[in-house]
């Protein structure tokens, strides 16, 4: 329904967003994580749907409903959200990174659950780092349009320009965490080559359809 109102500014391109966090197995129970609600990126897939998009939401666990109109494949490791991602990049029109990755994974996972000893003896686990999805994305032949997002404790502007540079990607989109995660709202700030362009605190489903604008400008422009 809300589709009829919304100016079809995707219509004819493909979209894939990550979103949620990734899982990294410690043992068969136990893991490590990252702290996202999935919310911002369900409702940029939401968003792009409604603006006429083909989407493709690959995410990692979160405790949300697929939009309506969007495509969605579970996972649940960074390994298997890059795995998921990579066949379908050379048919997609814009990328939006907004899943909370894992920097690191376990080393050589229990297959059975390690079991709790004497208080001492707790156990020592060694991580191995994570591969940079949207980096990754970002350098293959015939790239989509890149988007990420960043949360920065400190330095956001600062922080976050340099992270779009090593990262290779024409769009970041930055703000101040921790106070966002699992909020209804969000405060951002574009950052892209002309600078900075800082957007009014709103509810996270009004500011998507704000950002899909933003996107869907840049993509037919770029
Ligand atoms: N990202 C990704 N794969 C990773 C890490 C991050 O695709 N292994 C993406 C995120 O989805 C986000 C962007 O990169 O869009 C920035 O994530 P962030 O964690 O802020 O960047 P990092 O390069 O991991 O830097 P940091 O050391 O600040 O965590
Ligand atoms: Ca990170």
């Amino acid at each position: 329904i809300e589709s009829l109102f919304v100016p079809q500014i995707l219509k004819g391109k493909k979209i894939l967003i990550t979103a949620g966090p990734t899982f990294e197995a410690i043992d068969p129970v136990r893991g490590i994580t990252n702290r996202s609600s999935g919310k911002m990126g369900y409702a940029l897939a939401h968003a792009a749907a409604c603006a006429g998009a083909e989407v493709l939401l690959i995410s990692g666990p979160t405790a949300l409903d697929t939009p309506l109109g969007v495509h969605r494949i579970n996972v649940e490791s960074a390994a298997d959200m890059l795995n998921a991602c990579l066949p379908h990049v050379a048919e997609t029109d814009a990328f939006i990174a907004v899943a909370a990755v894992a920097d690191w994974r376990v080393d050589s996972p229990a297959t059975q659950k390690i079991k709790k000893q004497h208080a001492d003896d707790v156990p020592h686990l060694s991580f191995t780092q994570n591969p940079d999805i949207l980096h990754t994305v970002a350098q293959q032949p015939n790239a989509p349009y890149c988007v990420g997002f960043a949360a920065e404790t400190e330095n956001v502007l600062e922080y976050g320009q340099a992270k779009r540079l090593k990262k290779g990607i024409p769009l970041l989109i930055a703000n101040n965490g921790p106070a966002t995660f699992g909020a209804d709202d969000n405060e951002v700030v574009l950052l892209d080559n002309a600078g900075e362009h800082p957007l009014p605190r709103q509810d996270k489903a009004q500011l998507a359809h704000r950002l899909i604008a933003e996107i869907a400008k840049r993509l037919t422009t770029k």
